[in-house]
């Protein structure tokens, strides 16, 4: 058990924000089986500031559910810190990645990480994520009805491989495929999840022995990759995130060591996969089910103009985020929305709820596009990659892929429907259609 789950207070309803009587194992299968439903009629009971008793949470997950508590948890990091509350993440992503990083360390950090991730240095990727995408789209037009996400989780997958270790070698390339998909792409995380002696490895047949030995088949692969771009001669000449971080400095001079390097490459390979992956899958399932909506971004794209592409992301990110929350840990005793918070309590910016708030989005549940343009959204009402000093560092990466992919799709076909909606599931911490996102492509005639 880490230090967070160690230091969080007991459940007293005197000290927390109200919460549903049921047992916390009725609370987590709710949760689980449907994310937004459950959380959505515990905001309807109780109001924006909730809490939910939830495994793995001794106490309990306190929610912010309207844009003002959303603003309050993601940005006053007096009272609300990042860092220590992702410590069920650790074992995964490395405790000394950024995502695990509390402050003050953090944000020194982040100011080593984001130069490669900077708008314009992310454009000048654009030709190379355009071909993957049509080196992959045969297989996504040639199934009569496939599920969008395996697809896109391949995709993702091979750009971060590209953009973030600079692999350009198809046989280490595949090896990492092989080792990642593995450890991130079968549900192996889920160990995270399960309670402590579970999570030990108990030999090579228990999901915790399997769980060590995935990570170190990754962490061994990235090792090399470290090494070997540490080595070489034109480093200064290439543009992945590996080879600008193996330069970069901060104001002392310090740079990061092979240690640091390697959580932090498992840290955005874990971040960025899947995570851009389900929000492409959702974004095509909710136009093939929306005819009227693909129709006019079709008709858009095809005249040129991405307007409508652009609202149609922000649409889908509105709807079905696909990170369900950003969780911090309250610093002090505090409040929120009138409630007591105490100290080390986990606190979670529930945004998929705060994104159907009636009163900052009519009709909530309409996938509606065209709401978002010519309009800002109000402060803290979208906030799909989280916010204030801790927001998604991936956002241009994730945008250029999400985009791409909908503009080459869209030219070579119209998705439509090959069933019903898909409710979302929670999977670690991210929302996914219950069924991968299935679409049935009719390819485009001339
Ligand atoms: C659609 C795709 C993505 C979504 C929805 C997403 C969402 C998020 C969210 C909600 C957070 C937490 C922010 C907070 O705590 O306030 C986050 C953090 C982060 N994301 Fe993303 N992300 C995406 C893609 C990416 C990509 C492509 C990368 C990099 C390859 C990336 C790297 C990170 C990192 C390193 C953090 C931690 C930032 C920090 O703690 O300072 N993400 N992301």
């Amino acid at each position: 058990m880490s230090d967070a789950f160690t230091r969080e207070p007991l459940w007293d309803p005197r000290r927390f924000p109200p919460a549903a009587g049921a047992p916390r194992a009725v609370q987590t299968t709710r949760m689980l089986l449907d994310p937004q439903g459950y959380a959505r009629s515990l905001r309807r009971r109780f109001g924006p500031v909730f809490s939910l008793r939830a495994y793995p949470y001794r106490g309990a997950l306190v929610c912010a559910a309207d844009a003002a508590a959303n603003r309050a948890v993601l940005t006053d990091h007096e009272r609300f810190t990042g860092g220590d509350a992702a410590a069920l993440l650790a074992p995964a992503v490395g405790a000394g990645s950024l995502i695990c990083t509390p402050p003050p360390l953090h944000l020194g950090r982040r100011k080593l990480l984001l130069p490669p991730f900077h708008g314009a240095r992310i454009a000048c990727w654009t030709e190379r994520v355009r071909d993957m995408v049509h080196a992959g789209l045969p297989d996504l037009l040639s199934g009569d009805g496939v599920p969008v996400r395996p697809w896109a989780q391949r995709l993702t997958l091979d750009v971060i491989l590209r953009v973030v270790f600079g692999l350009t070698d198809p046989g280490r390339a595949a090896a990492f495929r092989h080792a990642l998909n593995a450890f991130v792409g079968t549900g192996n995380l889920a160990v995270l999840f399960l309670p402590g002696p579970m999570r030990r490895d108990l030999g090579p047949l228990s999901p915790g022995g399997r769980f060590h030995r995935l990570r170190a088949a990754v962490r061994e692969l990235t090792r090399e990759e470290i090494a070997a771009r540490r080595a070489a001669p034109d480093r200064a000449r290439r543009h992945d995130v590996l080879s600008m971080l193996l330069d970069a400095r901060d104001e002392y001079g310090a740079g990061l060591d092979d240690a640091q390097l390697l959580d932090e490459l498992t840290g955005l390979v874990l971040a960025g996969y899947e995570t851009t992956a389900t929000t492409i899958a959702w974004t095509l399932h909710l136009l093939a089910h929306h005819p009227a909506v693909r129709d006019d971004l079709i008709a858009d794209l095809d005249a040129g103009s991405d307007r409508l592409l652009k609202a149609t992301v922000k649409e889908s990110g509105r709807l079905r985020p696909a990170v369900y929350n950003a969780m911090r840990t309250a610093a002090q005793d505090t409040e929120l929305g009138g409630h007591p918070v105490p100290r080390h309590a986990f606190v979670a910016a529930l945004f998929p709820l705060t994104h159907l708030d009636p009163e900052l989005w009519p009709r909530p549940d309409d996938f509606r596009p065209e709401r978002h343009l010519g309009t800002d959204p109000a402060p803290y009402s979208l906030t799909p990659f989280g916010g204030g000093v801790r927001r998604c560092i991936g956002v241009s990466l994730a945008q250029l892929e999400i985009e791409t992919v909908l503009r080459e799709i869209l030219a070579a076909a119209v998705p439509e429907p090959a069933g019903p909606l898909e409710p979302a599931r929670l999977v670690a911490v991210t929302l996914v259609p219950a069924r991968g996102g299935r679409v049935r492509l009719r390819e485009r005639r001339p």
